[in-house]
């Protein structure tokens, strides 16, 4: 369904003297993801992950390289397509609080796509927004209030209930679990895990976690300084990981390793 062809990105920044230089935040990646099957990007921060979601969405657009959506080239698609592509790829950030406007309830928030991308009257969308909530698991009441007022747990459920709302394809997850605690990441992680399996939406899942990663995807690409550096298929342990990087990041894990979850 999407197919990623030496892909570049640069930026145009500064060194510690000031002097400018280029940044090279996605360099030369390549890689395909399938339909129903599930990935896990991993990499330190500013190894180039959000970059390439960004890239992905079309958010910002790339230097040089080829971003395919079910065989069709992204840069060769009209404005109308785009937009109807938008509503297949839908992404959900680290950050609830600032992905959800403060100034607007709970209820305007996650009806936000759904009118922007579809045209049902409002005693569809009040049922449709209700049964969302719902399948996030939250209480209606929430529907009333604004984001400050809630969780962060609960705050990152609505990111969720907004993301599939139109039902996409494909959903993107920028460290969505990032600055969670343990216990209240877990419960996000096991609720994706059952979305999953009932929208059939193929997940990318963005992580600095190596277990997080291994937790909700089967296949998983390690990115180090704008490289896929490692790409495993059908991951089962550790052990796969062979690229002394992804080794690193494992090693890094090991003082925590023991409270966190297995793999199911
Ligand atoms: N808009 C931008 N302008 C300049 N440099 C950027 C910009 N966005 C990201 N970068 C740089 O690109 C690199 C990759 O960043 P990012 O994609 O955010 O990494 P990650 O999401 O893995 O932490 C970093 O060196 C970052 O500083
Ligand atoms: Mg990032």
């Amino acid at each position: 369904m999407l197919e990623v062809k030496e892909l570049c990105k640069q930026y145009t920044g500064r060194d510690k003297k000031g002097r400018k230089t280029t940044i090279q935040a996605v360099d030369n990646v390549s890689f395909i993801v399938e339909r129903n099957k599930s990935y896990a990007l991993v990499g330190e921060s500013g190894s180039g992950k959000s970059t390439l979601a960004r890239l992905i969405t079309h958010i910002e657009m790339s230097t040089s390289g080829q971003i395919k959506i079910d065989n069709k080239d992204m840069s060769k698609m009209g404005k109308r397509e785009l937009r109807m592509k938008r509503a297949d790829f839908q992404m959900v950030m680290q950050d609830g609080q600032s992905s959800l406007d403060p100034r607007i309830k709970i209820y305007d928030s996650i009806a936000e796509p759904i009118r922007n991308f579809s045209s049902i009257n409002k005693k569809e969308e009040k049922e449709k927004i209700e049964n969302l909530t719902q399948k996030v698991e939250l209480p209606l009441e929430v529907l009333n209030r604004f984001p400050h007022e809630l969780s962060g747990g609960q705050q990152k459920r609505i990111c969720i209930a907004r993301a599939i709302s139109v039902r996409p394809k494909f959903i993107i997850f920028d460290e969505a679990v990032s600055g969670l605690d343990v216990t209240v990441r877990k419960k996000i992680l096991d609720l994706l895990l059952r979305l999953r399996n009932e929208l059939k939406s193929t997940y990318f899942f963005i992580t600095h976690d190596i277990d997080v990663a291994m937790y909700i995807a089967k296949n998983i690409l390690v990115m180090k300084d704008g490289q896929i550096v490692e790409q495993i298929e059908n991951i089962k342990s550790f052990s796969d990981f062979k690229h002394e990087y992804s080794q690193m990041l494992i090693k890094s894990l090991l003082p925590k390793l023991p409270s966190n979850t297995q793999r199911k």
